[in-house]
């Protein structure tokens, strides 16, 4: 029989059950010592390219094991639980019957990271739950945080332009965020901050199932693709993202700051027609 869990022990054990449960997961296995994961990293994201059948663009499958669950090595606290299969974000994507709502209410008046202290909303996401386009931001603003609708300030104000001279309005799409909470001074978010809030945006994913995903600037892509290269290297490419076809481009605050590259965006955003069968708003 297995000793009693030291309280300390136990109580993380009991954290991460409930951090778990949050994103609907409730089956979990140990593993015995010898069989353990010990080691089991996520590996580097390849990126590499490959091209898929009948694509005119390269298709370059991410890395989605880059986005595995931290998995705390069986050497050094033996009795944690480890989250069977490979990766726990994609468990996370399998909640049967999940939906939209349940999501919400499993985030709750979150405080799982710091960011809740300095919040006024939770950003949730917006727009047609079963969307063709999803596009996904980095974190709210101040506009967002005050409103808790994503993209609605002076960088969203462009991202709906965007979309209407793509022929489609707000309703159509859906829109949402890396991170559901404004990051103080819309300071970039942590990496603890994005490994805390990711696995509920995932779930949205898994959900609204589109057809293409939008990645707006570096932190949603390197986040979805798993990778820490700068987005002017693979901007503009397609990728695989577990049956979406995911492209990332310039986020729209970044064009304020820099109009002179809203041609290549817009180039970005004509592939994504093409692939979705959009005809540009005529003026
Ligand atoms: N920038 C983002 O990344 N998301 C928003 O919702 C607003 C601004």
């Amino acid at each position: 029989m297995s000793p009693p869990l030291a309280k300390e022990t136990r109580e993380k054990v009991e954290s991460w059950l409930r951090y778990y449960e949050d994103l609907g997961i409730r089956s979990f296995y140990r593993e015995r010592l010898a069989n353990s994961a010990a080691g089991e990293t996520a590996p580097a994201s390849s990126l590499d390219a490959a091209r898929g059948e009948g694509e005119k663009e390269p298709v370059v499958r991410a890395g989605a094991a880059a986005l595995r669950a931290p998995v705390t090595p069986a050497t050094k606290i033996p009795t944690l639980p480890i989250v069977q299969g490979p990766s726990l974000f994609e468990a996370a994507e399998r909640v049967e019957g999940d939906t939209l709502e349940r999501i919400r209410e499993d985030i709750g008046d979150c405080t799982r990271c710091r960011l809740h202290k300095h919040r006024t909303n939770i950003v949730f996401g917006v727009g047609n739950p079963k969307a063709e386009l999803v596009f996904i931001g980095e974190g709210p603003g101040h506009d967002e945080d005050i409103q808790g609708i994503p993209f609605v300030g002076r960088a969203g104000q462009l991202l709906t332009q965007m979309i209407e001279a793509m022929g489609l309005r707000r309703d159509d799409v859906y829109i949402c965020n890396v991170i559901k909470c404004r990051p103080p001074e819309n300071r970039t978010p942590e990496k603890d901050e994005i490994a805390t809030c990711s696995p509920f945006l995932l779930r949205q994913l898994a959900v609204i199932a589109p057809r293409v995903i939008v990645c707006l600037g570096n932190v949603a892509a390197q986040t979805l693709l798993g990778t820490h290269k700068s987005i002017s290297t693979f901007r503009g490419q397609w990728f695989d993202f577990r049956g979406s076809r995911l492209l990332a481009t310039y986020h729209p605050a970044y064009l304020l700051r820099n109009p002179a590259a809203k041609g290549e965006v817009w180039k970005d955003l004509q592939k994504v027609m093409t692939v979705l069968g959009l005809r540009p708003k005529k003026r």
